[in-house]
Formats: C-alpha cells, structure tokens, sequence
C-alpha cells in the first residue's frame, strides 16, 4: 500500500514503540494521529514528526469514538491503525498478600485487549468506507501482542491472558475485515528497549540482552517500525502472528 498522502492512527503514540511508528509513518509522507492517555508524550511525538495529538483511553468506548472523529477530521479516513498502547503490570495469581487482586487483572485485560478491539471495531467502521488502492486493499490494521502469549512468565498472567487475547482475535478480525479490504497482522515482539525496560538496572539489562538466540542485542522500537512498512508493502500478508524476537523463547522467570 501507498503510505504518501494517506492517514494513520497509533495508539500509544507518547512512548516507544508507538511513539516510533508515529515518526517512522510521518517521514513516509503519512497524517499521523498520535493517540495515547498521555498527552505530554503525545504533543511532543506528534510536534516532532508533524502529525496530530489526540487524547484517546483505548478503554473507553466515548473516548475513542470521539478521538477517532478527530482523527478523521483532521487527516481523512484513516487505512493504517497501529495499536500499541498497553500496560504491564505484573502480579502472581497467589503472591505474598494473598490472591491478586481481580481489579489488577482487570485493568491489564482492559487496556490490552479490550483497548485493542475497542480500536479494531472503531476504526474499521470506517476504513471500510475509504476509497479501494491496488488490489481493492482499503487499509491495515496491525496489534501489538508479544512473546508473552505464547511463554508467559511467573507474574504475567493478566499480561499474558490479554496478549493471548489479542493473538486469538487476530485471524476472526481479518476474516470479517476481508469482504471490505481490511488487513490484519499482530506483530508479537520479544524484548524490546522502551521506556518500560530503561526502568530496569543495567545488569539486569545486560543480562536480558543475551536472551536472544541471535542476535545477542534488545530489540529496538525501529525494528518493529521497519516490520510495519515490510506489512504495508506486502498485500499478501493477512490474518498472521509475526514473533519478532531473534528466536528468544522466554524462561518460567
Ligand atoms: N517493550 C517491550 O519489550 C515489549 C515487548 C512485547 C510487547 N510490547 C508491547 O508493545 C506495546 C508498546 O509498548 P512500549 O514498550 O512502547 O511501552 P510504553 O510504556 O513505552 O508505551 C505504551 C504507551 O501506551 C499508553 N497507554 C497506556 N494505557 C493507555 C490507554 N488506556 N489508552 C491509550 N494509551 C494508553 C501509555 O501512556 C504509553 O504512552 C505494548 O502493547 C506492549 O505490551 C512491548
């Protein structure tokens, strides 16, 4: 798909990987809605590459209905949505205090998965309206799971039941997304250098840096940007999971 000229909407869009796509979309020559809850990381996102901050809690039916009609207004119909805002805050299902709270649980499975089919059915609505490119694609929609899903470990089970989620939705969105053009791909990253990972102290990310089979080195927020424009590319990739993780396969802790 050709990316000059056309409207896009990243969702946490303040940080990160989000916040890479949002410049990596713009210097393509694409409108880029820059969503997030956090809207100092969005403003500054959206001045440096020229695209547009907009307040969206991907939890909120209201909130993204409204951010998404401000998105159209400003850029057109958006054929590309990237949804990469998430949380994950950790907890065992029994930990020292007792059972995890199941409002903790809640709020992972909520921003996680339902953010992203809350963006999914929104956008969607109305991508199905925007006029056919080659192929008769009208657009793509990529979520953002991980390796989680598949090996999550001691304390990710809210994050890894929501990442799950997201890997199950995938295939059932790009089959009923099909008769209107819409593709859908979930890229599932391994470890990646973020803000959520400059928390840690650096042994424990020198440590978390050897992991991977190859290459010995943490993912970076352009590594994912670069497979995003690889999906634009290829009108052929539909309905797939793509780990992104030099072959790391993740131990119990
Ligand atoms: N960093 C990694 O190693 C890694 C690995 C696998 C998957 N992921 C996934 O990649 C995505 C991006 O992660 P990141 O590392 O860039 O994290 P990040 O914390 O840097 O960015 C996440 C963004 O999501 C936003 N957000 C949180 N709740 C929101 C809500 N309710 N509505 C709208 N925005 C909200 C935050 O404000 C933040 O700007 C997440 O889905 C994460 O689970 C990250």
């Amino acid at each position: 798909m050709e990316l000059q000229g056309r409207a896009a909407i990243v969702t946490g869009g303040g940080s990160g990987i989000g916040a890479e796509c949002a410049r990596t979309l713009a210097a393509q020559g694409m409108k880029v809605a820059v969503m997030d809850v956090n809207m100092e990381g969005a403003r500054a996102v959206a001045q440096e590459c020229g695209g547009t901050a907009i307040e969206c809690d991907v939890t909120s039916s209201d909130s993204a209905e409204a951010a998404v009609a401000a998105a159209r207004e400003a850029n057109g119909i958006a054929q590309l949505l990237i949804n990469c805002a998430g949380i994950g805050t950790p907890g065992r299902i029994v930990g020292r205090d007792g059972p995890l709270p199941l409002e903790a649980y809640e709020a992972v499975i909520k921003v996680n998965l339902i953010g992203t089919f809350n963006m999914i059915r929104l956008v969607a609505a109305d991508m199905q309206e925007a006029e056919p490119m080659e192929d008769d694609e009208r657009g793509l929609i990529i979520n953002t799971a991980s390796v989680a899903a598949y090996e999550g470990q001691i304390g990710q089970a809210a994050y890894a039941s929501s990442k799950g989620g997201i890997v199950a939705l995938n295939i059932v969105a790009a089959r009923e997304l099909a008769r209107s053009g819409i593709r859908v791909n979930t890229i599932s990253p391994g470890l990646i250098d973020t803000p959520m990972m400059a928390g840690l102290p650096q042994e424990a990310r020198e440590s978390l840096a050897q992991q991977p089979e190859f290459p010995k080195r943490l993912g970076t927020p352009k590594d994912y940007a670069k497979l995003v424009l690889q999906l634009c590319d290829n009108v052929l990739i539909n309905g797939e999971v793509i780990r992104l993780d030099g072959a790391l396969r993740m131990a119990a802790r």
